[in-house]
């Protein structure tokens, strides 16, 4: 206790610092969408890729909480929810909104932050040819430096500011953000394994970075390196994975202990979360990384990971399942770390076998997973929403693996390398509606973001700050801001995307949506491969082809009667339903009850 409460002590002391790098001057601020049908002039450092990779960052610019810096890029961005955290007597203020509304929520922020911060430690070099590595510096400590404050104590994490309902009906600016806005933790009597460790991982993982720390390949950036920043990470780090581990309440989901983050972000499990915590702290543990990789391969083989990995059972990397990053990480570090390793039985080649398995199952269409007819790799249920999420963390994770050359033989790197890109592709224009997804780089881009803060809707009257308008879509005709770098959810199973601004499952962005997106482009940079897809892509091409008619879909169903044909995907959807059609009803029940009291991720 009394070590705990030294440790508390220290972190508190710590002033906020914004970014160490000077930001260029003048900043870095995203060209007009039409510069995305005009190919590059240059190959080293390639114009559209490093353009593509600022305006990413520039989205999490434009998602901030608190009180913005003198120096803010996003010139229509204010200061908003500066009391946050004052309920509880702690200054909370600061750090992102989730996605499209007001919420900050710590699950899928630190898998966010996780996943940046590993792409920045083997693709680093990227950002540095793209002259992004200070916004990279800047986004991530406006996230990490939130993360210190909501982590009070050595047993206390807030998992969630702001209340999902109050929210949801609130569809205005940044200035009338209603409140009041509760902070919710987890702590020793009710924890919650999963959202502690994942908050371990990303502090473990952002510590191996700012500390230098090298992952197979030549390509870091040490351009941030700094010890003491380093170190304050890794002491959180510390602290939340022995908070996971050993709270006096045991282990469970974190939506046990605080069932309003379970409305938008109900954790299924915390062994993955557990072990891609112990891989990253035996990353950035220089004296104690065989017990951590001990510890994660207990967590791995203890709940049975590995058969997530297999063909027909194959699950999807996201904010809730880690298992396919902790076998590529495993690789990363038994190839990188020999001597960390080499006392366990999860060797290199067992790493490689599960992996390769993974891949396999995907690359070669004989899993659970399959393509949409214009190649859009879908997991049936995890793709229903945002479908492009699980497709580029898929995309994210095979390329890392191949340029890491942790594959078995030549022709798997190449099938992989040939993949993922064609993942990247699709995202990027390579698809039936010749649509870019990333608001603002090309004109074919998704003009109708589902995204409160960006339409410019002002509401008035008595009731203003808990009004929305009767209809999204046609108020404002058009959003008055353009929320640059936004990732939206995706086009559905037939590859069909309607670029209407009240349907979340299509039109949302979130912090997690745009994150492997991040990677893929700072990795286009260090191979040095030519312009992302867009600048083939026609302007106007989308017009041609937009859709009839409505979607199907969670947000929207008045299309769901419409008769069209169906894809293979489609297909293969419906025979699945039918054959667990009783398990789907008695889902789809508790889902519409819960939908039915105003949940969701708006
Ligand atoms: C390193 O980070 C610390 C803590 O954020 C900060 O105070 C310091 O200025 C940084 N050092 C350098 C050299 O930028
Ligand atoms: C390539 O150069 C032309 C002529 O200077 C310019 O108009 C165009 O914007 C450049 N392309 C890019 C992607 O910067
Ligand atoms: C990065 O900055 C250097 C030096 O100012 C400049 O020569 C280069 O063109 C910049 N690269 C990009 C992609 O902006
Ligand atoms: C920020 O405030 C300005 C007025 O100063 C307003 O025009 C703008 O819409 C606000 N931004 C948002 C996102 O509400
Ligand atoms: C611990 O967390 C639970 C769940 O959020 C909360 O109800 C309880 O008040 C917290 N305990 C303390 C001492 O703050
Ligand atoms: C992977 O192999 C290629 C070709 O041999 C080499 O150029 C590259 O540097 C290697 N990358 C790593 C991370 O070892
Ligand atoms: C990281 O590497 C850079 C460049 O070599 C160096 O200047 C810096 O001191 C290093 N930082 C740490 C924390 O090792
Ligand atoms: C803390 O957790 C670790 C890992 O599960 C376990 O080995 C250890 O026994 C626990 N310590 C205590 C005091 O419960
Ligand atoms: C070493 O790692 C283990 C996790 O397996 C942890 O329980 C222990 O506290 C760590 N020791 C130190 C000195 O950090
Ligand atoms: C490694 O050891 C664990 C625990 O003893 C066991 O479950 C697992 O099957 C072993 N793995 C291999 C590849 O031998
Ligand atoms: C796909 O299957 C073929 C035949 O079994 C095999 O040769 C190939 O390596 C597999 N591809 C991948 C990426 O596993
Ligand atoms: C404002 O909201 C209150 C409480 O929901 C309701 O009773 C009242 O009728 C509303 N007023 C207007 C003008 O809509």
């Amino acid at each position: 206790m009394l070590l705990a409460g030294a440790l508390a002590l220290s972190w508190l002391v710590l002033p906020p610092v914004l970014a160490q790098l000077s930001l260029p001057e003048p900043p870095y601020t995203p060209p007009d969408a039409s510069l995305g049908t005009e190919a590059s002039n240059d190959s080293t450092p390639n114009t559209q890729w490093s353009n593509l990779l600022g305006n990413l960052l520039y989205f999490y610019d434009e998602q901030r909480s608190g009180k913005l810096p003198s120096n803010k890029r996003v010139s229509w961005r204010n200061d908003s929810a500066l009391d946050d955290g004052s309920d509880v007597n702690l200054d909370l203020s600061g750090g992102y909104y989730d996605a499209g509304d007001y919420v900050k929520y710590t699950f899928p922020l630190s898998f966010s932050l996780m996943s940046i911060c590993w792409g920045a430690l083997d693709a680093g070099q990227g950002y540095e040819l793209a002259n992004q590595t200070a916004y990279l510096d800047d986004m991530l400590r406006w996230g990490l430096d939130w993360m210190i404050k909501a982590h009070p104590s050595a047993n206390t994490l807030y998992v969630q500011v702001g209340d999902g309902n109050l929210d949801n009906a609130y569809w205005g600016g940044d200035r009338d953000i209603p409140g009041p806005r509760p902070s919710y933790q987890i702590n020793d009597t009710s924890p919650g394994t999963d959202a502690a460790a994942q908050a371990s991982a990303a502090f473990a993982a952002c510590s191996a970075l700012y500390s230098n720390r090298t992952l197979s390949t030549s390509t870091s950036t040490t351009a941030l390196g700094n010890s003491s920043y380093a170190s304050t990470l890794q002491s959180h780090a510390r602290a939340l994975y022995n908070f996971a581990t050993n709270a006096t309440g045991g282990m469970q989901t974190y939506q046990t202990a605080v069932p309003q983050s379970g409305d938008a972000y109900a954790s299924s499990a915390y062994s993955d979360e557990l072990a891609i915590a112990a891989l990253f702290l035996a990353l950035t543990e220089t004296s104690n990384a065989t017990a951590y990789y001990a510890d994660a391969v207990k967590w791995y083989y203890s709940d049975n990971l590995g058969s997530q990995l297999k063909a027909g059972d194959e699950t999807v990397f996201n904010w809730d399942a880690k298992t396919p990053g902790i076998a590529v990480l495993g690789a990363q570090l038994a190839s990188s770390y020999p001597d960390v390793v080499s006392g366990s039985n999860a060797t290199l080649s067992v790493w490689q076998s599960a992996v390769e398995g993974y891949f396999g199952a995907i690359v070669n269409d004989s899993g659970r997973s399959h393509l949409t007819d214009g190649g859009l790799l879908l997991f049936p249920g995890d793709s229903d929403e945002a479908s492009l999420n699980p497709a580029l963390n898929v995309a994210m994770l095979m390329m890392r693996y191949a340029l890491a050359n942790l594959t078995t033989t030549q022709s798997v790197q190449d099938q992989y390398t040939a993949f993922a890109q064609g993942q990247l592709n699709y995202a990027l224009g390579k698809n039936p509606m010749s649509v870019p997804y990333v608001v603002g780089t090309h004109p074919n881009s998704p003009a109708n973001p589902h995204s409160a803060i960006s339409t410019g809707y002002a509401p008035t009257g008595a009731n203003a700050s808990l009004s929305a308008p009767d209809d999204l879509d046609t108020t404002p005709a058009q959003e008055a801001y353009v929320l640059y770098g936004g990732l939206v959810g995706g086009p559905d199973a037939q590859d069909r995307f309607w670029d209407l601004r009240s349907d979340w499952v299509q039109n949302e962005v979130a912090l997690d949506y745009s994150a492997p997106l991040l990677t893929l482009a700072a990795q286009a940079l260090v191979r040095g491969v030519g312009d992302p897809y867009y600048t083939q892509v026609k302007a106007g091409a989308y017009d041609a082809v937009r859709p009839g008619g409505t979607p199907c879909d969670a947000a929207i169903k008045t299309g769901c009667s419409t008769k069209g044909g169906l894809s293979k995907g489609g297909k293969i959807a419906i025979a699945v339903v039918v054959t667990v059609v009783g398990l789907i009803i008695i889902g789809l029940g508790a889902y519409w009850i819960w939908r039915a009291q105003g949940n969701g991720r708006y």
